[in-house]
């Protein structure tokens, strides 16, 4: 999978890439990142990316000509069209779910645009973006924390990334929150590990963690057992 970001700062995206599952994905070449600055699609020595509104208002506008130049330049190389996916960042998008993380880990492209300022020029929502999705109901400062975010849901769902045992058992997966785990040693503090689990009894230990999860699931987020983890809002 070839995922591409666009942002106007790329060096945000360093770190982040550079450790743990997504470097390894990377190395073992199950993914690969690149992240491109929206600028050097821009024209004009000053490499303008924002605009003052029409109709007037607060703050700048993204500009539409960078995102669609970027994007054109970047598709030039799928060999499947159908199987490349752009997606915007954004506030006002579609909140991100496991279920969009799970269906945009099938493409073979993804392109992440990372919006800023007041917002980017409507054309680009309208006639480039095939996805807006937003992470979360809340205003970020830009679209590159949600960028990551997105990447990283998406990028442990490739196959090969982790173990499909860990992707079975994980929260949501089954539509429940995951039940609490714990490990050595025993007795730390006087805080101990609940006797089940250290029973060697499979079956109780199933129903005991089947058990917290719904409990879990009820007292932190009810509206999932009410509507199913992966409804749209
Ligand atoms: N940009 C700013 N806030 C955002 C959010 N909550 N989700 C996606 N992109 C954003």
């Amino acid at each position: 999978m070839l995922i591409d970001i666009v942002s106007i700062f790329p060096a945000m995206f360093r770190g982040v890439f550079g450790e743990s599952i997504i470097r390894r994905a990377e190395e073992n070449g199950l993914v690969r990142l690149r992240v491109i600055d929206l600028r050097d699609f821009s024209s004009g020595k000053h490499r303008k990316v924002d605009d003052a509104p029409f109709g007037g208002g607060a703050g700048m506008v993204m500009k539409p000509e960078p995102f669609f130049k970027a994007v054109s330049f970047l598709r030039q190389g799928d060999k499947n069209p159908d199987l490349c996916r752009v997606v915007l960042m954004s506030p006002r998008g579609k909140l991100f779910t496991q279920e969009r993380a799970d269906q945009l880990s099938k493409a073979e492209h993804l392109i992440v645009l990372c919006g800023h300022y007041e917002g980017v020029d409507e054309r680009v929502h309208q006639y480039l973006a095939q996805e807006v999705v937003s992470i979360g109901n809340y205003v970020l400062t830009g679209g590159e924390l949600p960028a990551m975010v997105l990447v990283d849901a998406v990028t442990r769902l490739i196959p090969g990334v982790l173990s499909d045992v860990s992707l079975e058992e994980e929260s949501f997966s089954d539509g429940l929150l995951e039940y609490p785990q714990y490990t050595r040693p025993r007795s730390y503090l006087g805080m101990t590990v609940p006797e089940v689990l250290l029973s060697g009894n499979h079956e109780l230990i199933k129903r005991w963690r089947q058990k917290e999860s719904w409990q879990r699931t009820l007292k932190n987020r009810p509206e999932i057992l009410k509507k199913g983890p992966y409804e749209e809002n």
